[in-house]
């Protein structure tokens, strides 16, 4: 359906062209002052300058010469040029039945449906998901769920990171636990054992372990890296438990990703853009784009317009190691050849912007990508504590996503427990509205923006938050429960509505434009900002409005289809958020 503003836009606009003006002029914008009107245009001061005219001229020539005013209850041109005007009771609840109607509440779906890959996982093997892996995959979530409501064929990928250092620490210090394993003898020909030489809860001790002792320890982790090149040149010994690490990790990883509502459609591994990376170096050099400098294989990636430091993209060190920046190419060439996207989107790290310019442009400039294909980068600010620096547990370490999520539902069920309920119940409930008092609390960001993981803040029942968002949630579903009537019908001409039951239809009338600014722009923040908007008007209008006593049954009917809608709604903006509501809370 097309957007109520772009349907009223159109009619300025064409009423513009009607008198000589540039159709431009009748943009029509939600009104800054709803105490005066619903919708605004503003164009006549603009075109008043263009022409040379009084712009209350220019308004009122408009209002003339205006076609179909069905649209509008009232509309008027106002001092100094202002075109004011409020939409007919008609007409918006025909739209809102339309609507109701259309599978996807009214939000248009692409014409040409894109393949879009992306990149929004990025856990590294052998190591527990921590807080910095939350905002990707909460963000990285949302943004596939919301370009595939919007018609897109999106593959979301875990994108693991099983080929780097952290694999050589965990084997050297297995090496030195346990010498006699078959995978370090290199004269062993038989069978490795099936069963893994750890379990998750070892792997988890072993790899901080390792990691530390690299630190202070040079010959170690000398060891650690010739442990990777041994992996990475194919030693069979290294390779079968590298394989154990991934078959141990990975459910593990699974699980905690699960407990986050966050999915990935593709489990693939930077060990697997391996098989690509010779040909694709060749082709580097043999295109003139890639030369030795330092010792190191390099492609130029400045720009003549360049403002900022842009050094060359590093594409083999000088021992001819890869590197990740290796790895993240031969990852476009594979994806490439898998799926040729439209479109590549990654989700790091703000830290990592740099990086990742220098590999798209490595990627344009050596052909890996053409023209048709676009390359994304959504950076995320850091998740900070209320010192303002980045998260960190009490003590002062790495905080693990599994604790935050369990220390986020065991305040929601704090808070809960002085209701009557079960205990399992109550924890169940708890769960659910945890995860999302934790998503919303970050999605509600600009993602590009920090901001301050706040408890309290983020499990209150009001103000702009999930658990607020859930809570009217369930206060219409147990007002539907209650009523008798529970198809309901929207009326628009019955009765006269309350300026808040004016609101909500309108609230509820701006669903696509929200979910369409989401998609262009890549920001779930505005999902969070529209249904906050909503859940407000809708808890203004029930505080009016005795829905389930109202003794006149065509307005009971048609409130009780504007709230079945409105309900609708944000079930769909939550699903977009990837979180869900509880039936009582
Ligand atoms: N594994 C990486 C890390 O922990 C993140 C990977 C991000 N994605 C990518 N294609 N480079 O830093």
């Amino acid at each position: 359906m097309d957007k109520i503003i772009d349907i009223i836009s159109q009619e300025l606009k064409k009423a513009f062209e009607r008198c000589g003006y540039d159709s431009e002029y009748g943009r029509v914008v939600v009104s800054n002052r709803p105490d005066l009107c619903q919708y605004q245009c503003n164009g006549s001061l603009a075109a008043a300058k263009a022409y040379k005219k009084a712009p209350i001229q220019i308004a009122n020539a408009v209002l003339e010469a205006l076609e179909n005013k069905d649209y509008f209850s009232e509309i008027e041109a106002v001092m100094p040029g202002f075109i004011n005007m409020n939409l007919s009771a008609a007409f918006v609840t025909d739209y809102l039945k339309s609507m109701s109607e259309d599978e996807k509440l009214g939000v248009r779906t692409e014409k040409e449906p894109k393949t879009i890959v992306i990149d929004y996982g990025g856990p590294n093997l052998a190591k527990p998901l921590h807080v910095g892996h939350l905002r990707s995959a909460v963000i990285g979530e949302s943004v596939k769920r919301i370009l595939r409501y919007t018609g897109n064929n999106v593959i979301g990928d875990a994108h693991l990171g099983d080929w780097g250092l952290q694999i050589g620490l965990v084997i050297t210090e297995l090496k030195e636990r346990q010498p006699d394993l078959p995978y370090f003898d290199d004269d062993y020909n038989g069978e490795y054992p099936s069963e893994p030489p750890f379990t998750i809860s070892e792997l988890e001790e072993i790899y901080p372990c390792a990691s530390s002792k690299s630190k202070t320890d040079e010959e170690f982790k000398e060891a650690a890296r010739a442990a990777v090149f041994k992996l990475h040149s194919g030693h069979k010994g290294y390779r079968a438990l590298w394989q154990h690490i991934l078959a141990v990790s990975v459910p593990d990883l699974k699980r905690n990703y699960d407990k986050l509502n966050v999915c990935f459609e593709l489990w693939k591994k930077e060990s697997d853009a391996q098989p690509y990376i010779a040909d694709m170096v060749q082709a580097m050099k043999d295109g003139g784009f890639a030369y030795i400098s330092d010792g190191a294989l390099v492609v130029d990636v400045k720009e003549d317009t360049d403002t900022k430091e842009m050094p060359p993209c590093m594409i083999l060190k000088s021992n001819g190691a890869t590197l990740y920046n290796t790895t993240d190419l031969a990852t476009i060439v594979e994806r490439m050849k898998l799926f040729s996207p439209d479109r590549i989107i990654y989700l790091t790290d703000q830290r990592q912007s740099l990086y990742f310019e220098q590999i798209f442009r490595c990627a344009r400039k050596t052909g890996l990508v053409g023209p048709e294909t676009e390359l994304t980068y959504l950076g995320f600010g850091t998740m900070n504590g209320k010192d303002g620096k980045p998260f960190k547990t009490r003590d002062g370490g790495v905080m693990r996503l599994e604790y935050l999520i369990n220390d986020v539902n065991e305040a929601v069920y704090n808070k809960m427990s002085e209701r009557d309920m079960e205990e399992e119940e109550a924890r169940k409930i708890a769960a659910v509205v945890g995860l999302a008092a934790l998503k919303y609390g970050d999605l509600s960001n600009q993602p590009s923006k920090d901001y301050v993981f706040d408890m309290e803040r983020f499990i209150s029942f009001e103000g702009n938050t999930g658990p607020y968002i859930l809570y009217t949630m369930v206060r219409i579903k147990s007002i539907l429960s209650r009523c008798a009537d529970k198809e309901g019908a929207l009326n628009g001409q019955a009765y006269e509505p309350s300026p808040e039951e004016t609101q909500l239809k309108l609230a509820a009338s701006r669903f696509n434009e929200a979910v369409e600014h989401a998609a262009e722009e890549l920001a779930p923040n505005k999902i969070c900002q529209y249904i906050y908007e909503l859940s407000n008007a809708f808890n203004a209008f029930y505080h009016v409005s005795s829905i389930v006593g109202e003794s006149d049954k065509v307005k009971q009917a048609s409130w009780i289809a504007l709230i079945k809608l409105t309900l609708r709604i944000l079930e769909n903006g939550i699903s977009l958020l990837a979180f869900e509501a509880p039936d009582r809370m």
